[in-house]
């Protein structure tokens, strides 16, 4: 095996990893050799209820299978449970190197249906709690000049869907935070990623026609993750993987159309067709 593409002497934590596509991550990295803290919530996909034996179990698997982990049941969105999480995973294993940033839930509804509060749930788990995980690991990684952090991101956030704007405004946050993030991490060799995955789960079980989810297993979507994982991972790539396949999706841009002679509604009117013309258009350099 390459050495560049083996986990060991690394520690990762994975969120919301009791099952789904968090699960298969922390099942890889382990086989790979990384030592893995299994975080879930254990709720319902709408994210009520909860308990740890979702993380219990998958931490028994890779222990049955050789594996080093542990469980912890903290919430995301809890900020005092994700810093004991972090300190948990430094008493056991000494240091984090890999952070996936996986939890989610769903409360699909039209916009219009839509109760704020549950617009501010799907926010908080999503967004927030990436930002809350990734600031407790953060310092870390910048002080030991090592750190990938995956965010999970969903074509939802990157080109919409019926039903999901509160999923997809957090999903498209997680991508604003990643831009950034790939300029402050860049020098101390901390490379953050987005992950944009179709796979069948709890999840998208009611979402997506069985004959399509029998295709989509999420396993077919870590190997692009462990990529974004490694040594040789890029940085700022937002990755999409369904069913084996791959591409990267891209913020794009075209030249910019100076109107300054005649800055007027009547003359962006009649040069809309230049201004919104993007078969030239091209991502912004990357950082690395
Ligand atoms: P899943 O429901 O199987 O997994 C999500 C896990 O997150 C669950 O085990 C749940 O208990 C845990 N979780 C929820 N809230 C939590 C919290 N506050 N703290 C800790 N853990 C919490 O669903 P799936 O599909 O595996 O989703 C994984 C990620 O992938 C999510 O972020 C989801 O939005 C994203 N995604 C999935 C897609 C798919 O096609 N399955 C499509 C696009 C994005």
């Amino acid at each position: 095996m390459d050495t560049k593409l083996n986990f060991t002497g690394k520690t990762a934590i994975v969120t919301g990893a009791g099952g789904g596509l968090g699960r298969e991550h922390a099942l890889e990295l382990a086989r790979r050799g990384a030592s893995v803290v299994v975080n879930d919530l254990g709720g319902a996909v709408d994210g009520s209820g909860g308990s740890s034996a979702a993380a219990e179990r998958v931490v028994d698997e890779i222990r049955q299978a050789g594996g080093k982990a542990i469980a912890n049941g903290s919430s995301v969105t809890d900020v005092k449970g994700v810093e004991a999480l972090v300190k948990q995973t430094l008493d056991a294993f000494g240091r984090v190197d890999i952070l996936i940033n996986n939890a989610g839930i769903l409360r699909d509804k039209s916009f219009k249906k839509m109760e704020l509060d549950d617009f501010r749930f799907v926010v908080d788990v999503h967004l927030l709690g990436s930002a809350y995980c990734t600031k407790a690991v953060w310092p870390i990684m910048l002080e030991q000049n090592y750190g990938r952090i995956v965010m999970t991101t969903s074509p939802s956030g990157l080109f919409g869907n019926f039903g999901q704007a509160n999923y997809g405004a957090a999903k498209l946050g997680v991508v604003g935070l990643m831009n950034t993030l790939k300029i402050e991490g860049a020098k101390n060799n901390v490379r953050v990623n987005a992950l944009a995955p179709v796979a069948a789960t709890r999840m998208t079980e009611r979402l997506i026609p069985q004959e399509r989810l029998d295709k989509l297993g999420p396993q077919l979507v870590t190997p692009g993750v462990m990529y974004l994982c490694s040594e040789q991972a890029p940085t700022g790539v937002i990755l999409q993987a369904a069913g084996g396949r791959f591409n990267v999706a891209e913020i794009v841009e075209n030249a910019w159309l100076d109107l300054s002679e005649d800055c007027t509604l009547e003359s962006v009117a009649a040069n809309w067709d230049k201004i919104s013309d993007l078969s030239a258009a091209k991502p912004r350099r990357r950082v690395t």
